[in-house]
């Protein structure tokens, strides 16, 4: 019955045309994020953020779900209306980032490790009854000549399939996110080789851990050269990089890969997932669960101004909409509002999550 239900959530959250928004950025970071208009990371203003991107009228054509981060999960609309409940009232499925975060690992210099594991069973519990349908838990790798480490690797695939078992444990749909980051000098040659050892190293973690697989979704980065390799790449090297690292280590019995935009601009990342959907039929759905690709063009349209809030909720609508054409290989750049992508490009953040 759980199994079941698993795969259902699953399923409606890569269902045809719609992806996820991801809005769980942690305090640090939604700081960062707000710092970029001008304004104070204050819970208020947090708050009033979120809701306007939740209440966007029509969101629900296009977003299948929203993680969100503990705060939001508690967080109450203007109306009183908690906000997980708002989501689930519109059709959208409420998610919830459950990790706590990196810190260094121990013995390994410039890797780090995802942390949470501790109490996870009781928080998983607790999400569940505010309405939380599926779970979410980054790892982070650097890629370096000799990183990632065997060492990195196995103790961040361990806790991904840990996570996921005790997510599915508590009804939750778990999303598997090992997130290799751009920065670097590395060829795309060298991106593809580290995905391949992560994904293969992340999947024999989640048989050991006997999670099942049918009810879980990956959410991977693109295989893409380093920021700082100088290389130019075009976007159908890139997809045709990424589905041959993903068809060899990612089982088909997995519902969905829904891509993180990792610090690609808005366009990239939505041109990139459109060629890759343009490789023809694969054995998962592929789509997205963008944070910054969809939010970028969304926080500089708003500025903190509740006069702004409706072109900053049709910045957002659009460019849902344009991710949404990019799932089954519609998308075209000149389909882009040449208004937003200029703007876009000013709070446009490449940085590293923290
Ligand atoms: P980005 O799309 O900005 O990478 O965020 C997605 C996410 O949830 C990373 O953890």
């Amino acid at each position: 019955m759980r199994a079941t239900s698993l795969r259902a959530t699953a399923e409606a959250l890569v269902a045809p045309g719609k992806g996820i928004l991801a809005a769980d950025e942690s305090h640090p970071t939604m700081a960062k994020r707000l710092a970029q208009i001008g304004l104070e990371s204050a819970e208020a203003v947090r708050r009033t953020y979120r809701e306007m991107l939740f209440t966007a009228p029509g969101l629900e054509q296009h977003i299948s779900g929203v993680i969100l981060f503990d705060e939001t999960l508690r967080q109450r609309a203007t109306d009183g209306t908690p906000l997980p409940h708002v989501l689930a009232r519109g059709g959208i499925i409420p998610g919830i980032k459950v990790d706590l975060g990196i810190t260094p690992l121990a013995g390994f210099p410039d890797e780090v490790v995802t942390e949470g594991l501790d109490g996870l069973r009781s928080r998983l519990e607790e999400y569940a009854g505010m309405g939380a349908r599926f779970a979410k838990w980054r790892a982070v790798f650097r890629i370096g000549p000799a990183l990632p480490t065997v060492g990195c690797i196995e103790a961040n695939a361990h806790g991904l399939a840990r996570y996921a078992a005790l997510s599915q444990e508590a009804g939750l749909v778990p999303i598997v996110e090992p997130e290799l980051l751009m920065e670097g000098t590395h060829s795309i040659g060298r991106c593809a080789a580290a995905t391949d050892a992560v994904l293969r190293a992340v999947y024999a973690h989640l048989a050991r851990q006997r999670v099942v697989l049918d009810g879980t979704l990956l959410k991977p980065s693109m295989v893409l050269p380093g920021t700082d390799s100088g290389d130019q790449v075009d976007d159908g090297e890139i997809a045709a990089r990424t589905l041959a690292v993903l068809q060899d280590t990612v089982p088909a019995s997995v519902p969905g890969i829904v891509f993180l935009s990792g610090g690609q601009s808005p366009e990239q990342a939505t041109a990139r997932l459109d060629a890759l959907n343009r490789c023809g039929p694969q054995p998962w759905q592929l789509s997205f669960s963008f944070g910054r690709a969809l939010q970028a063009p969304v926080l500089q349209a708003w500025g903190g101004r509740q006069e702004n809030a409706p072109d900053a909720q049709d910045a957002l609508l659009e460019r849902a909409r344009l991710s949404s054409t990019a799932r089954d290989g519609r998308y075209r750049s000149d389909l882009e509002d040449s208004r937003r992508t200029a703007v876009g490009a000013v709070v446009h953040d490449v940085t590293s999550r923290p």
